[in-house]
């Protein structure tokens, strides 16, 4: 039954059923060749936004924020289409900076070194690459300061430290579509000053030593794909919900800001440092939170922050993997209901971890091989047509309105399987160029990476103190 959860390709149930004549056997037929059967046009997302219908629930112990797509039709920071969207190729080009980034944190632990940047006025602190944003795509807005100013955050599972773009962008701002945040208004907000403690608690969060200017606190954030931001380390209210905020949470006040963030305010930093906004809430919300993202642009997902209903949740231990991340044990992966043969050291020479800003999946480049051979014979029926970018194996659906998608499952430690949606499976640029949404890297002892397109409408857990990360299907459509 659990198909029927799937409200959009209901009626593909229904044509499907209709040509086999005979309903129940129909969707058994599906279940048994384990394939989905999509309309080629379900692969793009529509011009307007179909906000999910699954209410949002605050409750004493869990706050819930909308999540959007940066660049689709449901974000505010799209609507008058001034701030450009990447194109295809850049998506994945930053991804692939982004995944460069991740890797080269993990084989050089944060350490300071590297170019000086400018702060303010002529000071400079040295910054070290090390930090991740690229492509990291799904957007909240928050409330900051007092009175309230409403900021669209890309909230981002690898960063710690949020921050915002401040008036009076001392040196730069981007283009940003709400107006600039401006701590001289608000009532709340405080500098840090630098001989405080948590001013030298920068260095582990951002990679890079605290600066002083005028005895404030400055951090500075230099991202893997040449982006940053500097500023003034403050404390202010942060308003999640009319019933859930946060006075004197510290962030990022950037007077010098450059670089790949789509028009939004700034980052929410979800990681695990003690700096992050996770850690920081953890009076209120214990470390636990989940979320949903949406089958595509045009539909709404979720944030929850605090305990959620994880009855149909699959649970997996959160591994060791250094440097902040959330790591995240693969084990095995099925095609086609089918466990493809690969030994578990691959998995575990690389090890992995679940990261909500990349986009692709990056498995080792074993497993992908042995990933990509299965699906290309299932698929052989559709012509094949041109590489995308870092994308190999790509279909021409000119002549088809249905296709049949192989169904993928990845295997995590302690036996968990989880299903990936049939959003998850292509990166669709055009219908006669869809791809497979996933990646080799080029080197077996690069970590894995479970991305945000295969996390699609999963309700993704993550529970701090337990140690784990958990997969529901079905979270949002
Ligand atoms: C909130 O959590 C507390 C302690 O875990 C529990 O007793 C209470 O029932 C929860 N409240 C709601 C509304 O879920
Ligand atoms: C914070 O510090 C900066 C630099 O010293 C200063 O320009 C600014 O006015 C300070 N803001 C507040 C609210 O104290
Ligand atoms: C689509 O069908 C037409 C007519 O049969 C054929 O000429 C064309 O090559 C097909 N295109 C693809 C991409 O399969
Ligand atoms: C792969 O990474 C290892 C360790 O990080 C390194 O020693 C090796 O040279 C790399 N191999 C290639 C082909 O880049």
């Amino acid at each position: 039954m659990k198909c029927f959860l799937y409200a959009p390709f209901l009626c593909l149930w229904l044509l499907f059923s209709l040509e086999k004549s005979y309903a129940f056997e129909a969707r058994k037929i599906a279940e048994n060749h384990h394939s989905h059967t999509i309309e080629a046009s379900s692969l793009f997302p529509s011009t307007s936004c179909k906000s999910s219908t699954k209410i949002l629930s605050n409750n004493d112990n869990k706050t819930s924020l909308k999540v959007v797509h940066k660049h689709g039709p449901c974000s505010k920071l799209n609507q008058e289409k001034t701030i450009a969207a990447p194109t295809d190729t850049e998506i994945l080009l930053q991804d692939q900076s982004r995944v460069k980034s991740i890797h080269s944190r993990l084989s050089n632990p944060k350490t300071s070194g590297g170019n000086d940047v400018k702060v303010i006025d002529s000071t400079t602190i040295p910054a070290k690459d090390g930090n991740v944003i690229g492509s990291a795509s799904y957007i909240v807005t928050v409330g900051l300061g007092t009175p309230q100013k409403e900021l669209s955050l890309i909230f981002d599972t690898a960063s710690d430290i949020t921050w915002t773009q401040c008036k009076p962008c001392a040196i730069s701002c981007y283009d940003q579509k709400e107006q600039i945040f401006d701590p001289s208004q608000s009532t709340s907000y405080t500098n840090i000053s630098c001989s405080s403690s948590i001013c030298s608690s920068l260095t582990s969060a951002t990679g890079t030593p605290p600066g002083c200017v005028s005895s404030t606190c400055v951090y500075a954030i230099q991202y893997g794909d040449g982006s940053f931001t500097i500023g003034f380390f403050g404390t202010e209210k942060l308003t999640l919900t009319p019933t859930d905020a946060f006075n004197n949470i510290y962030f990022g006040c950037g007077q010098n800001n450059q670089g790949l963030f789509g028009g939004s305010a700034g980052i929410l930093g979800l990681g695990r440092d003690k700096l992050s906004f996770v850690s920081q809430t953890a009076h209120k919300y214990n470390k636990i939170f989940s979320y949903c993202l949406p089958s595509s642009s045009s539909s709404t997902g979720f944030l929850t922050f605090g305990c959620s209903d994880t009855k149909n949740a699959k649970f997996t231990p959160l591994s060791t993997i250094s440097a902040g991340f959330y790591g995240l044990d693969f084990t095995g992966i099925s095609v086609g209901g089918t466990k493809l043969a690969i030994s578990a050291s691959v998995f575990s020479t690389a090890g992995g971890l679940i990261d909500s800003g990349t986009v692709i999946t990056r498995l080792p480049p074993a497993a992908y091989s042995a990933l990509r051979a299965s699906f290309r014979k299932l698929m052989s029926k559709y012509p094949m047509t041109k590489a995308l970018s870092i994308l190999d194996t790509c279909y021409d659906f000119s002549n088809y309105s249905t296709i049949s998608v192989p169904k993928i499952g990845f295997f995590f430690s302690g036996g968990v399987e989880v299903d990936i949606d049939v959003s998850g499976v292509f990166f669709a640029s055009s219908i006669s160029q869809v791809c497979l949404a996933f990646a080799g890297n080029k080197n077996a002892t690069d970590v894995s990476i479970f991305g945000n397109v295969q996390q699609k409408t999963l309700e993704v857990f993550y529970d701090g103190p337990a140690g784990k990360v958990g997969f529901a299907s079905g979270g949002c459509s």
